[in-house]
Formats: C-alpha cells, structure tokens, sequence
C-alpha cells in the first residue's frame, strides 16, 4: 500500500513537538525536553516496550492466543508503561489507521454527507491510536470527514481511557479540527451485544489491533460483530478494524472476513466488505495453510522512534498490518470508488513487493476472484505496479504457480 508524500512526511518532525507538549501540558512527565532525554528513554520507557512487544508477539504462547490480561495496563510500574504505550506504539498504529483512510482516498472514496452531528467511535481504544489516525488521515488524506464531531472511546482500562481521551482531543486541536472524544470505561464482551440497546447510531466505527486480543474463534466475534454493524452503524457508516501482520493473526482477520461474507450473504444484509479486495470473492490466502495477506507501509519516524528502535531493537521504519473496511451501503463498487471507473471481474490486486526480474518484467503475487497467483509481467514502458495496486482488464496465460500477464491497466498514485 502506498501512501501520500504529505502523510508519509506529517511524522517526521512536526508530530514530536505536538506529542511532547502534550506529556508537559499534562504533567505526565516531569522533563524540559522528555523525548530528547535519552536517559528517561533508556531507563523508564525502553524496558516497557520491550516487555508490551514480547507480549504482543506472544513470546510465551502461540500467536492465535488471546491476550487475557485485562488490566496489563496496570502491572508494575503503571505510569511508565501506559507512557511506553503511548511514545512507542501509539504513532505506529495511528499511522497504520491513517494509511486506511489514505487507501480510500486514492481510491477516490467520498465520505457520506451528514444530517447533525458526526459520531465516531473506537473499540479497545486504549491510548485511542484508531481515533487519532482517522483524524491524520483525514488531514493528510482526506475523504471528505465532517470538520466537527466526537468520537466515543470504549476501553477496559481507565487510566489508558483517561490519557487517550487527552491525547485525542489534543491533537484534534493542533490539527485545527473541531473533534472531541468521549470516553467509556468498560470491558466488550465480545460474545454479547458489543453495544447497549440504547446505544446511538454511529458513522465511522474503529478497531486497531483490538480482535486479537480476544480468545475467542474468528466465527464466534464475526456473529455479534456483524449485529453490531448492523444496528449501531448509520446507513453509508464505515467500519474499519486494522489487526497485526503476524501470520496467524492475520490468518485470524482473513477468517473473520470469511465468515461476514457467509453470515452477509445468507443473511438480509446490506453491510459490504471493501477492503482490501476489492469485493468479497474468496480468500486466495486462505487456500493454503502456511499463507496469509498484510500489507506494509513506509513512514518517516520522528526522531524519538529512532532513537527508542535502537534501544529497544525494535525496527519500525516500515509498518506492517492487516486490515478490513466494511460498509454499510446498497452502492456498488464503482459507484464507491470514483477513481476506478469500470471496476470489472477481471481486477486483480498485488498482495507481495514486485520483484524486478529485468528492466521491464517484475514478479509479484497478486490476488483476484479466483485467489493468489505468483505473476509475470512485461510492461513495454517499464511503468512496473507495486503492492496494493490494482490492475484491471488483464489478460493472463498460465497457471496459479506461474501466470504470465500479456496485458493489463494499472493506475499509479497520483
Ligand atoms: C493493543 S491495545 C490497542 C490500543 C489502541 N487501539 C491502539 O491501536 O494502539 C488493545 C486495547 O484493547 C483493550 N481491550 C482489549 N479487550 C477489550 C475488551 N474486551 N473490552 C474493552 N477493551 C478491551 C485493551 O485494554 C487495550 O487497551
């Protein structure tokens, strides 16, 4: 997936001034100059993230394990931690969120107009790193997002609740927008209504590595999932759920998609799977079980990063994820997607980095209605197409192991 120079620059240096005068502004640290201390990074951030990245990758367990600390926020040293959150993994995941939003806007995606008031809302908020990358990608990448409204925060945790409601009305206001969050402590079961009955309708609903956490089966969370969707997102609202990149947890949202299509298309549903495919043909990376589908994306760390990546040992120069955006709408794709005109069957999506096996030919994996397929393709200009782009009216020889493309159209970003 590629994103925006503008967006891919936005971090480099004027997202480390922003953060910082949050931490001093609300006395969460003690420092002149907190991000440029490599002592404190040293000695009370860097041993944190290394413990919430051991956790995260589940270093004691498998991969598909659910994470049942419902409070890891307040082991030990709670306030260092919930800081090593929000200094290390916060700017990644806001930025994987906004790339999401950047997909929609290269797709040429309107964001719906609205009667009243915007409602947004993020599951699992935690230091709300959903929330803020819609409002860095609406900023960078805009899609046409109302310039008021609020966000509702839901999280388990009060105190990550409590700093994420901070930090997002923040930087709402550095960025000159009119968004305010509101925050809700308490913990989604996600095998019962996710909502109360009560709830409001909303128009933008946000999960960022938040279903992982949970034990349960992809089938079981896709059942109130779907309810959820179905009765608390306004007509035309999206839903976008950004999860690891890691195999088997990527393997777990691919499941999860799975299952919507099945429950969408025996049911009277007028939700739609988007993203990443295009559409809801079946999973290619499904068919074989030591394969699964993420996407990367290139950012300009800011400073701080690079210096906690080398504590740490941790490398974030690129992001990897999975995703899915989900629709409540009766539009078809092409009425969706103004700048994929004449969107037909025969599209198909790169899923790997091209290779460049000479001047004019590159081999990729790309993904189409009848699954994943490792391709050639010789393009007389040289113009190769990289990850996430999408070819259409292709015409192809040769087998899923091997295909040959003889001729296609791709655009490339503008
Ligand atoms: C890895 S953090 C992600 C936080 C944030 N969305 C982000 O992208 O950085 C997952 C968050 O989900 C919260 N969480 C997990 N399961 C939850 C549940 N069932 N109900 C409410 N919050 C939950 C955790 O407390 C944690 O704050």
């Amino acid at each position: 997936m590629r994103v925006p120079v503008s967006l891919v620059n936005a971090f480099q240096n004027d997202f480390e001034p922003i953060l910082a005068d949050f931490l001093i502004k609300s006395q969460l640290i003690d420092l002149n100059d907190p991000l440029e201390n490599k002592r404190y990074l040293t000695r009370s951030i860097a041993p944190h993230v290394k413990g919430f990245s051991e956790l995260f990758n589940r270093k004691e367990g498998t991969q598909t394990d659910g994470i049942d600390h419902e409070d890891y926020w307040s082991e030990g040293n709670a306030k260092n931690k919930r800081l090593a959150y929000l200094l290390s993994f916060m700017p990644p995941n806001l930025f994987r969120v906004a790339s999401v939003w950047a997909e929609l806007h290269r797709l040429g995606f309107q964001f719906p107009k609205i009667e009243g008031e915007f409602r947004g809302l993020e599951f699992g908020a935690g230091v709300a790193s959903g929330a803020c990358g819609i409002l860095a990608g609406e900023k960078f990448a805009p899609i046409g997002l109302p310039e008021n409204g609020s966000f509702a925060l839901i999280e388990q945790s009060k105190a990550a609740l409590q700093m994420g409601a901070n930090w997002f009305d923040h930087l709402a206001d550095r960025y000159g927008m009119t968004y305010k969050s509101r925050s809700f402590h308490r913990r989604v079961e996600l095998n019962q209504p996710w909502l109360p009955k009560t709830a409001p309708q909303f128009h933008l609903m946000v999960m960022s590595f938040f279903l992982n956490e949970s034990p349960l089966t992809p089938e079981a969370i896709a059942l109130e999932l779907l309810k959820t969707a179905e009765n608390h997102l306004e007509q035309e609202g999206l839903m976008v759920i950004v999860e690891p990149a890691l195999k088997l947890q990527s393997r777990k949202l691919l499941l999860l998609r799975k299952a919507l299509i099945e429950k969408i298309k025996g049911g009277n549903s007028s939700l739609k799977i988007l993203l990443p495919c295009l559409g809801e043909q079946a999973c290619g990376a499904l068919i074989k079980e030591e394969d699964w589908c993420h996407e990367e994306v290139d950012w300009m760390r800011p400073k701080y990063l690079r210096e906690l990546d080398l504590l740490t040992g941790l490398d974030r120069r690129t992001l990897p994820f999975s995703y899915l955006v989900i629709q409540k709408t009766n539009r078809s794709l092409n009425e969706l997607f103004g700048n994929f005109e004449g969107l037909n069957e025969e599209r198909y999506r790169l899923v790997s980095p091209s290779k460049s096996l000479s001047k004019r030919t590159s081999e990729f994996f790309m993904c189409g209605q009848d699954g994943k397929r490792r391709t050639r393709f010789t393009n007389e200009d040289k113009n190769h197409p990289e990850r996430g782009d999408l070819l259409q009216n292709v015409k192809l020889h040769g087998e899923h192991s091997l295909t040959q493309i003889d001729s296609a159209t791709f655009k490339k970003y503008e």
